[in-house]
Order: structure tokens, then sequence, then C-alpha cells
């Protein structure tokens, strides 16, 4: 009976697909099982009674050695485990050893081929470390949350765009917390309607993100729900992609597109000028001539003198808008100087401060010392100057403080002047006019309107720009940007080059 028992115990222990092993204190084979005689392409017979490594090799023997002296010297009824690795065959043996408590007890051995589940696992790392790989390498920022908003992917483009480390991001920070107020909601919603890509997916709009500084970011967004097998939400994820340089591209290129247009229509209305003032400017010239003449022959006390002096200083201040009609489409040509603009501005300066209009304006000057020099004509750019005084002290209404301030920019090769006035300012809907010719705010016969026009011409002809910065109630500046002779005459080179 009891030898039946024995024998069935050996069939069983044989079914398994596990090598089992007997070792007594000097590791000889007490018992070994079938596959164990399998695993060592030998039959578990021939292995009883003899030293186990004798099957082993050296590297083997080294570690059975090692777990048998360490099961002899503190046995226990825990199982222990350890693994030989047999790289040559591309196999790996998983080893349960123990010993339990008492005199003369065998140490046992479990002997497992794992081989098949190792090479799944070392696949499984290598896939996943691919697509940690992939997630981390990508510009885009990648985040997700548990249904919760807590957030349990934070990859490095999000650590770039939104500033938290990815510690921080994960222990600290709830999904609303990087959005505006709001905006977390909406996507989610999003997510789950099907009106944008689909139930559980929401395809690219633009959100706006908030960084760790509370910095507004705008962001194009696409993103999707994860679910579980039995369609239960598990996290939901969201790409960002950073807007910033698209958006402030997409800025410049309006601006570009809208300084274009207005110099499309001022270099027109310049034409138009031009050829009306060249018209009238004979007959204009011709009224003149014969008023004086008649004037000259009429007699001292002659009722009509008066009369004849008002047609001659009327037809006279026609002539003076002609000329700056003139000047506005660049018909009369004056020559260039070098010129240092902080100079130019102390003399230009000096001719209106005692003027009327400036008793209870405050000048500051702000000169940068030391400004690389420009190539202009002193009469046409001191015209440009007292044409923005005037109308900065007249904003003012003739009490405030008007800043003059000079800068060298761009790496030298532009030379900056602004005007900053405390006045009125410029409401936003008038800004892009008032360089318009004959576009003036002052009641009729007050101005003509040709004071930013002329100024407008005059820097464009110089290769420069001229800008208004305003707010209604908040002053206005002005800002002048001149090539310095250096940048010009690089520019000829090169174009004489090309
Ligand atoms: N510093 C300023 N602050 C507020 N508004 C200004 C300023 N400079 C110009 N403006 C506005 O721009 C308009 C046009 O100015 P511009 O110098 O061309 O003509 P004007 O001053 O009205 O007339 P003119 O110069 O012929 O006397 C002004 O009427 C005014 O509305
Ligand atoms: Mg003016």
């Amino acid at each position: 009976m009891l030898e039946e028992m024995s024998s069935n115990l050996l069939e069983i222990l044989d079914l398994g697909q596990e090598g089992i092993l007997l070792l007594n204190d000097r590791e000889e084979v007490l018992f070994a099982n079938k596959v164990l005689g399998q695993f060592f392409q030998t039959t578990e017979k021939t292995m009883v009674g003899r030293n186990f490594s004798e099957y082993l090799d050296t590297e083997e023997a080294a570690l059975l050695h090692s777990l048998h002296k360490a099961t002899v010297e503190e046995p226990g009824d825990r199982m222990q485990t350890a693994c030989i690795d047999r790289r040559d065959r591309g196999q790996r043996i998983e080893v349960l050893y123990g010993r339990p408590k008492g005199k003369n007890k065998p140490t046992f051995y479990y002997f497992r081929d794992i081989t098949k589940r190792a090479n799944a696992e070392q696949k499984l790392i290598e896939r996943n470390s691919f697509l940690n790989g992939l997630i981390e390498s990508s510009v885009d920022g990648i985040i997700a949350a548990d249904m919760t908003g807590k957030i349990i992917l934070f990859n490095k483009g999000a650590q770039n765009l939104l500033g938290y480390t990815e510690a921080e991001a994960r222990n600290e920070v709830h999904t609303t917390r990087l959005y505006t107020e709001g905006t977390a909601h909406e996507i989610l919603r999003r997510m789950r309607s099907d009106e944008y890509g689909g139930p559980g997916k929401c395809i690219k709009h633009r959100v706006i993100g908030l960084s760790n500084e509370g910095d507004e970011v705008p962001i194009s967004l696409s993103g999707g729900i994860i679910y579980s097998g039995d369609a239960k939400e598990v996290a939901s994820f969201g790409i960002f992609t950073d807007l910033r340089q698209v958006e402030q591209m997409q800025k410049r290129l309006n601006d570009k597109q809208m300084q274009l247009i207005q110099s499309e229509k001022m270099a027109s209305l310049g034409r138009l000028a031009a050829g009306v003032a060249h018209e009238i400017n004979n007959p204009l010239s011709g009224v003149l001539i014969f008023a004086n003449l008649v004037l000259e022959d009429l007699p001292e006390d002659s009722d009509q003198r008066q009369d004849l002096e008002r047609v001659i200083s009327e037809t006279t201040r026609c002539k003076t808008i002609v000329r700056e009609l003139l000047d506005f489409a660049r018909q009369d040509d004056t020559t260039c100087e070098m010129l240092d603009i902080n100079h130019v501005i102390k003399e230009s300066i000096h001719l209106v401060r005692n003027q009327s209009v400036f008793l209870n304006v405050e000048i500051v000057l702000d000169l940068e010392p030391n400004l690389p020099v420009v190539s202009v004509s002193t009469t046409r750019l001191n015209q440009v100057f007292l044409n923005l005084y005037l109308n900065a002290a007249e904003a003012m209404d003739g009490a405030g403080t008007l800043t003059v301030r000079t800068s060298a920019i761009a790496d030298g090769k532009s030379v900056q002047v602004e005007f900053c006035d405390t006045g009125h300012g410029i409401p936003m809907d008038i800004q892009t006019n008032i360089f318009e010719p004959f576009f003036t705010t002052k009641e009729v016969g007050k101005g003509t309107g040709l004071g930013l026009s002329v100024s407008y011409g005059i820097i464009q002809d110089c290769g420069g720009t001229i800008n208004v910065w305003s707010e209604q109630g908040k002053g206005a500046t002005f800002v002048v940007a001149l090539p310095t002779m250096e940048a010009q005459s690089q520019g000829q080179t090169s174009a004489e080059k090309s």
C-alpha cells in the first residue's frame, strides 16, 4: 500500500514541468525527477548518489553551491528564489530552494524553465521603454490624468510648456489648474460629446493653458478618453502644442500687412497730393504776383488796400499748405548730412521752449550718449521734431510733461527717438488715420492736418519708421526710428553686390 502510494507520488512529480532535486549536506543527489534529468541532459537515475556539481558548468556549480551553503547555515520554512541564466542556450531557469529545520534534512530545489515568460517580460520592457522614449522625446506636451483629475503622466514637453516638474505635476497639481477657469470641464465635455471628432475624442482646438507662474499660454489641444475593457472611463489625455511662436509670427505678419496697406495708401495719397499741389502752385504764384502789383499801384489811402492785403495773406497761407503737400510727396530735395540726433533734438527744443504753448510744459530730455550718426537733412528732421513737439503741447493743452528719449536699437543699426506726452491721448479708432494728409481733430481753420503726414513722408524718405502708441486719456508716444549711417552704407554695399 505504502509502496503503491510512493510510486504514485513519484509519477505525480513527473507530471509537472518542474525539475525536483533533493541534496544531502555533501551535495549528493538523494532524489531527482525526470524533468530534472532532462534539464541537465541526463537521466534522473544516473544522478542519484552523485555529486550534483558534476552536471553543472563551473558558474552554475558555484551558484548552486552558495545556495546550498546558505540553506545549510540557515534552514527555514520559507522558500528562496534564484535564477540561472544560460545565455548561450537562450534559457532562463528559476530555482526555488529551501531546507526544513532539523537534523539530516535534505535541501530541496525546484527548477522551472521560465525562458518564455522572461522573453515576454523582456519584450514588454523594451516595448514600454520605446513608448516611454516616444512620449518623452515629443516636442508637444503629453498629459494624462485619471478621472478624478489627478495627473498620472506629464512628459518633458509638458514640463517645458507649463513649467512644472514631473513630480510637482503628479503630486501637487490638479488638471483644472493647468487651464483658465472652466476650461478643464469644457474639454472633458467635448471629449464626451460626439461633436468634436467622435465620442471619447477631441480634435485640435485652441485653449489657454496656465503655467506654474500663472502666465497664460495659448495651446492647440487634442486628446481623448481612455476606456477599460468594460467601457468604463479610466483616464483622459491631452496633446498640447505651444502656439506662442505661431501666434507671434501671425501677429507680426498682420502688423506687416497693416503697415504695407498703410504705406500703399500713403503713397497713393502722396501721388495725388503732389499732382494737385503742382497744379495749384503755379496759379497761386500768379495770383500773388498780380495782387502785389495791384497793391503797389493802389494809393496809400485806398479802401481796397485792406481787402487786397487780405487776398495776399490768404494766398500766402495757401502756398504754405501747397509747400507742405509737396514736402509730404517728397517733391523738394534736401541734402543729407551726418547728424548726431541728440544735437538736433537739443537745438529744436531750444527753438520751442520759450513759445507760449510750452510755458507750462516740463520738458525732460533723456538722451543716450554716443549715439551712432544718421544721415538726414537737418531742416527736414527739425520739421518732424517741431511737428511732434507742437502736437504734444496741443494735446496737453499747454501743461504737462514732454519726455524725449533717444537710444540705439537693433544692435546699433538704428537710432530711436521717443516723444512721450501726458496729453489726452489718441482714441484707438483714429490711430490709423492720423498720418493721412488733412486728417485733423482740430476745429475748422485751426489746423491743416498736414503735420503728421509731412513728418511721415520725411521719415519714410530717410528709410526710417514712425509709429504711435497711445490710449485715450493716457498720453501718446510717437516713436521715430532712423537707420544709422553704417546700416545705410552696409545696405547699399549688399545691394550693389547683389
Ligand atoms: N501727441 C498727440 N496727442 C494726441 N493727439 C495727437 C497727437 N499728435 C497728433 N494727434 C492727433 O493727430 C491729428 C493729426 O495731427 P497732425 O499734426 O497731422 O495735424 P494737426 O495737428 O491736427 O494739424 P496741424 O499739424 O496742421 O496744425 C491731430 O489733429 C490729433 O487729433
Ligand atoms: Mg500737428
